[in-house]
């Protein structure tokens, strides 16, 4: 029998991949997804702890999914509602102590439970937070070759979960658990598997993706520079990434051969989201991010030396307690010092259960113009890297149509989304595109000797790419 399912992730991408996973390991079941929660028969909301607000948000999401509940129901339709990711972790039981409209409550650790779950749902309520001892990856059902074609030419793969270093500000060490890496041939049979069924761009993600030492053919752990190399023989591979890093492992001999990985792979991208939290020693001590502002510019001067056009991202925190003016201006100055060119930032916000917590809050109105200013400052930089790539060539791998007619979409290897005219034949493939203007937080720009076209002309404009030997 075909069910429906409806999967909604929120947090980071751990979390859209986990969602992903669950799908594939559902679709044997014969579950099929569906894109909205109205007619799903099962609801997994999969959910992050991560800011008070983001935890909140899934308490309204679930009244919304009660009510559909009650309307099928009605219909004599039974559905079920999920609660998956950091949130259930944290949580748990009290998650069904506050909605009994939800069914089911698990942590990220269970996912390959799912089947036997459902099974047990039809009895009555099932929690399951705990961390068990097998490994989750190997259970997880791979994606069948529709579904990856369905979810695009870039794909995301867990090379490494969880976390050891306890920012004294960080919920994830509770929700995720300890640092644990999977081995490098599941790994590279993951990835050949998804370059065989036509991904072009693979991002290695993991909570702390740079602490990767995962068990190599050798038998020995393998640092992510080395597990680099491996994945960039693949062939139909023609961009790697890696999400999200953390300093202190890369200033550590960890980072030595990831380093060198930016010098030595032209399919390794020169983008790198590099979160530093904060430009002030002070801060920097009292969050326990175990590194200092000199740790971090010494090491995007040993990246630079590498990789010259490296661009770097990162994410801040503003009103840590205990930050001063002066310790926001250091942060300010560190921005400059960088040239960050994206970033996201935010307010902090206490976590029960974290050390920063217990210590003395500042108020919420100096979050707000700490806030304010430091987004200013980004926003700045990164309009001037948009308008420093006016009149550029870069390659782009195109990944989907634009929104305008004729459009199609790609990144630059900068991660920065490019549209150009152009027939979605080129989709999955790399092109040099000459940057026209900035139209936003995107660029738009012209294949490469080819003159630029106007929207809806893509019947004609196909034997000229041919002529310019794109
Ligand atoms: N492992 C990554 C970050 C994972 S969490 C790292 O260490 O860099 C993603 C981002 O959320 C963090 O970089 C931090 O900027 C933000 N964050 C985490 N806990 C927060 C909190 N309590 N309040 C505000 N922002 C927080
Ligand atoms: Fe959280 Fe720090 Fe771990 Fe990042 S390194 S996940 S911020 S505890
Ligand atoms: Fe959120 Fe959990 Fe990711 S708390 S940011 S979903 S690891």
């Amino acid at each position: 029998m075909t069910r429906k399912l409806y999967v909604k992730s929120y947090g980071c991408q751990m979390n859209v991949y986990d969602s992903h996973r669950m799908a594939d390991t559902l679709a044997p079941e014969g579950y099929v997804e569906t894109a909205t929660p109205d007619d799903a028969d099962l609801i997994i909301l999969n959910t992050c702890h991560i800011r008070e607000k983001a935890a909140e948000k899934v308490y309204s999401e679930i009244g919304r999914m009660r009510v559909l509940k009650q309307e099928a129901a009605q219909n004599g339709r039974r559905v079920l509602v999920a609660v998956a990711g950091c949130v259930a972790q944290a949580e748990g039981k009290e998650i069904v102590r506050r909605a009994p409209s939800v069914d089911l409550v698990f942590g990220p650790q269970s996912y390959h439970r799912l089947p036997d779950m459902l099974a047990r749902a039809a009895h009555g309520k099932v929690i399951d937070t705990e961390f068990p001892a097998e490994d989750k990856f190997d259970h997880l059902a791979a994606p069948s070759k529709v579904a990856t074609r369905k979810r695009g030419i870039t794909a995301f793969i867990t090379v490494q979960e969880g976390c050891d270093k306890f920012c004294t500000f960080c919920v994830v060490p509770y929700t995720r658990g300890a640092e644990v890496s999977r081995p490098v041939e599941k790994i590279a049979a993951e990835a050949a598997r998804l370059a065989g069924d036509g991904v072009r761009e693979i991002t290695l993600i993991g909570q702390n993706v740079n602490a990767y030492h995962g068990e190599g053919p050798d038998g020995r752990a393998w640092t992510l520079g080395k597990l680099l190399h491996r994945l960039a023989e693949i062939p139909g591979l023609a961009r790697l990434r890696y999400t999200t890093s953390h300093p202190r492992d890369m200033v550590s001999e960890l980072g030595d051969s990831l380093i060198a990985a930016h010098r030595d792979l032209p399919a390794l991208m020169p983008q790198l989201h590099l979160p530093v939290q904060s430009g002030s020693d002070r801060i920097l001590a009292a969050m326990n991010r175990g590194h200092t502002r000199a740790d971090y510019l010494k090491l995007i001067e040993r990246l630079h030396a590498v990789r010259p056009d490296l661009t770097l991202s990162s994410d801040f925190i503003v009103g840590f307690p205990g930050e001063t003016e002066e310790d926001f201006q250091d942060t300010r100055r560190l921005i400059a010092e960088v040239g960050f060119t994206a970033a996201f930032s935010f307010k902090y916000s206490p976590r029960p259960g974290t050390p920063a917590a217990e210590m003395e809050q500042l108020p919420e109105d100096i979050k707000n113009v700490r806030l304010q200013w430091l987004q200013n400052d980004i926003d700045r930089q990164q309009a001037a890297h948009f308008a420093g790539m006016r009149g550029r060539t870069v390659d782009v791998l195109f990944e989907k149509p634009g929104l305008q007619p004729g459009q199609i979409c790609g990144k630059s290897p900068y991660q920065q989304a490019v549209h150009v005219i152009a027939p979605t034949t080129l989709i999955g493939e790399i092109h040099p595109v000459t940057i026209v203007e900035v139209v936003g937080h995107s660029l738009s720009g012209t294949l490469a000797g080819v003159p630029r076209l106007e929207p809806q002309s893509e019947l004609q404009s196909e034997p000229q790419y041919a002529a310019a030997g794109a």
